[in-house]
């Protein structure tokens, strides 16, 4: 007998990393970020220097590497993430591994071992996890799925002010504009476990809705449930 499971699933952008680290603190619930964990295994492919396209040795990597999330003693809604106990917090956002990762995580190799992976952080449940194939395929009996979208336009316009806030203006709404439409296309478009929305899913429409608006639909809709 397990403890509820919320799956949140979308295409990049749309906001679903804020959502899900305030719904996971106001139902008293843990924060799994998968998307982290792709993010980390990319920027080990990386570091290591092996060819992006050598698939056995990455699944050789994949299978002894060690991911951790702890608490981060500044922000406790927003864990640091550990793989093979380097801090890659921050590395993990670098637009080198955001124009990798999809490409990594079309791997078989590495969904099979990331996705054990994540089963087993929710065994007891208890979680909120956001990522693409939270309600199709690591829960599909998580008790309540989202499934977050908002325009290309509105999603590439909240990239940019995220970027602006961190200093990086280098980068025009048009690039990022294209750079999002490139990686929903490979997340919908890989073999294994693209990204879908669950028929079960609830699809909630983010364009003209702030942050407390979404997270409020959410946590009544978990009340309505359980
Ligand atoms: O959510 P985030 O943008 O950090 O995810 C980075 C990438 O990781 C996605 O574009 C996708 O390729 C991959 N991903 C995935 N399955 C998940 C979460 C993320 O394939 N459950």
């Amino acid at each position: 007998n397990r403890q509820p499971i919320v799956a949140i699933d979308g295409p990049a952008g749309a906001g679903k990393s804020t959502v899900t680290r305030v719904v996971a603190q106001q139902l008293g619930l843990l924060y799994l970020d998968t998307g982290a964990m792709y993010r980390a295994v990319t920027w080990l492919v990386l570091q290591s220097g092996i060819a992006l396209d050598d698939e056995s040795a990455i699944a050789e990597l994949v299978s002894q590497c060690q991911i951790k999330f702890v608490e981060n003693q500044q922000n406790e809604s927003s864990p640091q993430i550990l793989i093979n106990d380097y801090d890659v917090t921050q590395a993990i956002r670098s637009m080198e591994v955001t124009a990798q990762v999809s490409a990594i995580a079309a791997l078989h190799s590495v969904r099979t071992e990331l996705v054990r992976q994540q089963q087993n952080i929710g065994k007891k449940g208890g979680i909120v996890a956001e990522g693409r194939d939270i309600g199709t395929n690591v829960f599909p009996d998580a008790e309540l799925k989202i499934f977050l979208t908002a325009s290309v336009q509105e999603r590439a316009r909240r990239r940019l002010l995220e970027l602006q806030k961190q200093g990086q203006e280098n980068v025009t709404l048009e690039q990022l504009e294209n750079l999002i439409q490139e990686r929903d296309m490979s997340d919908s478009n890989r073999t294994f476990a693209p990204l879908r929305k669950a028929i079960d899913a609830v699809e909630i429409q983010t364009d003209n809705l702030s942050i407390v608006e979404v997270t409020n639909q959410i946590i009544s809709l978990y009340k309505q449930q359980l």
